[in-house]
C-alpha cells in the first residue's frame, strides 16, 4: 500500500510539473520559441501581410517595436484570442484558415520582433 502511495505522489508531482512548465514557457518566453519558417511567412504573406505590412484600419505595423510591446503588455492569453476570435477591425484568425495557434504565435513574434531568430 505504501509503495503504491508513493508512486501516486510521484505521478502527481511529474504531472504537476509539467504543467507548470508550459506555463512558465508561455508567460516567460511570450512567442520567443515559436519558429518562423517558410512555410509561415507564406500564410502570412497571404494574411496578415494585407493589413500589417501598411497599417490599414490602424493595424499595427511590423516592426513597430513600440506598438507591438504596449500590446504585448496585455499578455499572451488576450491577445491569441484577440486573433482567434477578432477584435474591431481584425478579423477572426486573421484571414488565415489553415493558421494554428503556434503559427499565430510565430506570426506575432515576427511582427512584435520578439522572435529568436
Ligand atoms: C483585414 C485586416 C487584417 C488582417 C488580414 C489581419 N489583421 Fe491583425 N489586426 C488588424 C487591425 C485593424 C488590428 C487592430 C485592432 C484593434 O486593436 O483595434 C489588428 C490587431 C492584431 C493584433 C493585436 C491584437 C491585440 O490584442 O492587441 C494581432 C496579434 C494581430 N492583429 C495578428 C494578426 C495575424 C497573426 C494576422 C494573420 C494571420 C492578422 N492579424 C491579419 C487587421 C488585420
Amino acid at each position: 500500500m505504501h509503495t503504491f502511495l508513493r508512486s501516486l505522489s510521484l505521478i502527481f508531482l511529474v504531472s504537476s510539473c509539467i504543467s507548470c512548465s508550459s506555463s512558465v514557457e508561455q508567460t516567460n518566453l511570450f512567442f520567443a520559441n515559436a519558429v518562423v519558417d517558410e512555410e509561415v511567412m507564406g500564410k502570412f504573406a497571404r494574411s496578415c501581410a494585407l493589413c500589417h505590412v501598411s497599417g490599414v484600419a490602424d493595424a499595427p505595423i511590423v516592426g513597430d517595436i513600440e506598438e507591438w510591446r504596449s500590446r504585448l503588455g496585455q499578455g499572451e492569453a488576450i491577445i491569441i484570442r484577440n486573433v482567434l476570435e477578432g477584435i474591431n477591425s481584425m478579423p477572426p484568425l486573421g484571414y488565415c484558415m489553415s493558421c494554428e495557434v503556434d503559427d499565430f504565435r510565430a506570426m506575432i513574434g515576427f511582427m512584435a520582433g520578439t522572435n529568436s531568430q
